[in-house]
This record gives C-alpha cells, sequence and structure tokens, in this order.
C-alpha cells in the first residue's frame, strides 16, 4: 500500500519532532509517509499536535528534529510560498476588500501568470466549487458556506499538487459541512490532489479519507483505513475515540493464539481477541461495540452470553439505544436496527445479551 518508507512517498515525515518552549514536544518521532493522490487525514483531539505537524508541513512552523520532504526534496529550509501548497483552513480569511474574482486573481499574481490565463484559471476554479456567478460579489455579501467553497477555489485556483486543510468546516452547519465533505473529497479524487486534512470530527474523518492517522499527545496511536480504524483498533484510545464503545475490564487468564479468556473485575469469564496485550495476569479493557451486542441473541453455541437488567430504552427513529446494567457496569449501550419485528424494552425488564467472541478486542487498559 502507499504508507510504506520507500521513495515513492509523496509527502514524507521522518522522525519528526517539534518543541515551542525547547522543553516539551508536542509532536513526537512522527514519521508519516503519504502518497500521491491520497486523502490523509490527521484526526485527534484539541491539543494532541495536528495543526503543529501541518504548519510543519508548510513551511509556517520548523521541525526541531527531523526531515519532512516533499516529492522526495527535503524541504525544511524553503520558505512557505515556494512549497507551491494550497491551504484552507477554519474561518481562513479572504480578502475583504477584494471581490471574489480578485481574491482567486491574488495566488495567481503572486506566481506571475498572466491576464488572459489568470481568467481561464478563475473561472475553471470557481466552477469547481459552483460559484461561477459569485466572481464579482465581496466576502462580506457571501454566506458562511459560500466562503469556505471560495476559500476553497483559492487553495486550488493554482494548480496545487499538495493541499492542506485545517478544520475547514469547522464553524459550518451540519447539513453544509456534509454536502461540501462530499464536494472536497470529489474534487481533490478528480484532480488528482493529494490532501492533508485535519479535523477533531471522527465522521468527517472516517467519510472523506482513504486513510486517517489517528493522534494523541503528539503522536499517531494508529495509522489505517476508515474501516480497519473502526473495526479493528489497535489500542484503547483508538478504539474510545472513534466511534461508541462499550469497555470492560478484568486480567487475562489465558492466551490461546488468537483467543484469550479474560476474568472480569465482577467475575464472569469472556472470549476475547488479544490485540493489544502481552501475556497472562496482564490488566485488560476489553472492548465491544454496540452494534455487534445482541438482546436475547440467537448466535449459536460459540456467542459469549451475559445476564442483563434494562435502564433506558430509547427510540432514536433509525435505531433503539438500550442502557443496560450488566457484567457490573450500568452503562452498557446496546444499539439495534429499527425492525418491524423490534420488541420495545421496559426499565427494569431482565433479559440476555450476547455476542460472537472475534467481536470482543483485549487491548491495553
Ligand atoms: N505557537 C505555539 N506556541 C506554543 N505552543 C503551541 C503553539 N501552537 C501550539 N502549541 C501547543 O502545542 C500543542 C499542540 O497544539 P496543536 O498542534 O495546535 O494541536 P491540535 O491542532 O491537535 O489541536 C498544544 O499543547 C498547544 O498548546
Ligand atoms: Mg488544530
Amino acid at each position: 500500500m502507499a504508507s510504506t518508507q520507500n521513495g515513492a512517498a509523496f509527502v514524507a515525515f521522518e522522525r519528526v519532532q517539534k518543541s515551542y518552549d525547547g522543553e516539551t514536544l508536542v509532536v513526537k518521532d512522527l514519521n508519516l509517509s503519504i502518497a500521491k493522490g491520497e486523502f490523509l487525514t490527521m484526526l485527534g483531539p484539541s491539543g494532541s499536535g495536528k495543526t503543529t505537524c501541518l504548519m510543519m508541513l508548510a513551511g509556517f512552523e520548523t521541525a526541531t528534529y527531523g526531515e519532512i520532504r516533499l516529492d522526495g526534496r527535503e524541504i525544511n529550509n524553503i520558505p512557505p510560498h515556494k512549497r507551491g501548497i494550497g491551504m484552507v483552513f477554519q474561518n481562513y480569511a479572504l480578502f475583504p476588500h477584494m471581490t471574489v474574482a480578485e481574491n482567486l486573481s491574488f495566488p495567481l499574481e503572486v506566481r506571475k501568470i498572466g491576464k488572459a490565463d489568470r481568467e481561464k484559471k478563475i473561472k475553471r476554479a470557481l466552477d469547481m466549487v459552483q460559484m461561477g456567478d459569485f466572481g464579482g460579489r465581496r466576502p462580506a455579501q457571501l454566506s458562511g458556506g459560500q466562503q469556505q467553497r471560495i476559500a476553497l477555489a483559492r487553495a486550488l485556483v493554482f494548480e496545487p499538487e499538495l493541499v492542506l486543510m485545517d478544520e475547514p468546516l469547522g464553524a459550518l452547519d451540519k447539513q453544509l459541512r456534509e454536502t461540501l465533505q462530499f464536494e472536497i473529497t470529489n474534487l481533490a479524487h478528480e484532480l488528482g490532489i493529494t490532501t492533508v486534512y485535519v479535523t477533531h470530527d471522527q465522521t468527517e474523518a472516517l467519510t472523506m479519507s482513504d486513510r486517517v492517522a489517528v493522534f494523541d499527545d503528539g503522536r499517531i496511536q494508529q495509522l489505517a483505513a476508515p474501516d480497519e480504524l473502526y473495526e479493528r483498533p489497535e489500542n484503547s484510545f483508538v478504539a474510545q475515540f472513534i466511534g461508541e464503545n462499550n469497555t470492560l475490564t478484568g486480567n487475562v487468564k489465558s492466551i490461546d493464539g488468537q483467543r484469550c479468556i479474560v476474568t472480569l473485575d465482577h467475575g464472569e469469564e469472556i472470549d476475547a481477541v488479544p490485540v493489544n496485550v502481552e501475556g497472562v495476569g496482564d490488566r485488560t479493557l476489553v472492548s465491544i461495540r454496540p452494534e455487534r451486542v445482541e438482546i436475547n441473541p440467537d448466535l449459536g453455541p460459540d456467542a459469549h452470553t451475559l445476564d442483563a437488567e434494562v435502564l433506558e430504552f430509547i427510540y432514536m427513529g433509525d435505531t433503539f439505544r438500550t442502557k443496560l446494567r450488566t457484567a457490573g457496569r450500568d452503562d452498557f449501550i446496546v444499539k439495534t436496527r429499527n425492525r418491524a419485528d423490534q420488541v420495545r424494552l421496559k426499565p427494569g425488564e431482565k433479559i440476555k445479551i450476547g455476542w460472537l467472541p472475534q467481536d470482543c478486542r483485549a487491548l491495553d487498559a
């Protein structure tokens, strides 16, 4: 896959570290290769180092240690405007005194592109973001979503090979965000642009990206395709940051290849896949997705079942969300699809829940 450390990488961070104060590292030994045409998202909580990584790639911050390469060239000492990178940020300020067309013309003039060519490129970029009729307006005469489309057009107008976006949709409402998510990924793929996208929104990351790098505390916790990340989190940070998760704590009792037995603190023994545990006796956090749990299950002899008491049963439209007391917890969640034959549960009801051992992952505690 595109992720290997070979010469074909279009963007490469190698052993990159960053400290602002000379003491604490906010980026710790970052190794990341991005292939040409790839849409890669840096996802993580606030303060995890995402923007810092983007700023080092853009050239507005310098790495304290390590190397950053673009298309095989080391760029640590190349100033931002000579890197040929397009950029879009949250609330990216368009020049307020210029029209939309003048805003788009600016990056072309900087690059000494002639007038006739400029006009052609501006028209094409505005058409791309479906703003062809707005060239004469000023930013203040546009809605937030339209301004963000113009910011996108301005980042693309000089046909960069690499575009960086830092939470570009953060300030927009949900519906507009979803429309633009779709437009951005389509556009990037159509134009063959390599994109590094930063967000703290996991849904955005999962729906838009070829691969996602999950950041926490200045490190990549996992780098994988969206489905891989959701289905097979490698540690408990990723399991809990991405999607909803039930967690049960216990100790590893035995390990046998792809199966282990965990003794839960509450006394029950359950089967799980040993993902991030070292050996017998280890503390572990066992994780299971709410949609992989069945109520009054009919999963065959391999399934694990537990007794549970219904605490809440919430109608969500397309799904039901049941909160349960089980295995010593009172926050165990089960999500079930809303089917015509769905039995509605009541608080206080005693039920059984079950899941398949392969859906249950033993992770670091
Ligand atoms: N210009 C700066 N000067 C000093 N510290 C900074 C600066 N920018 C970011 N930081 C610190 O670096 C860490 C990572 O920040 P940042 O890269 O902005 O994270 P993110 O984008 O994931 O929220 C945070 O602890 C933040 O306070
Ligand atoms: Mg940031």
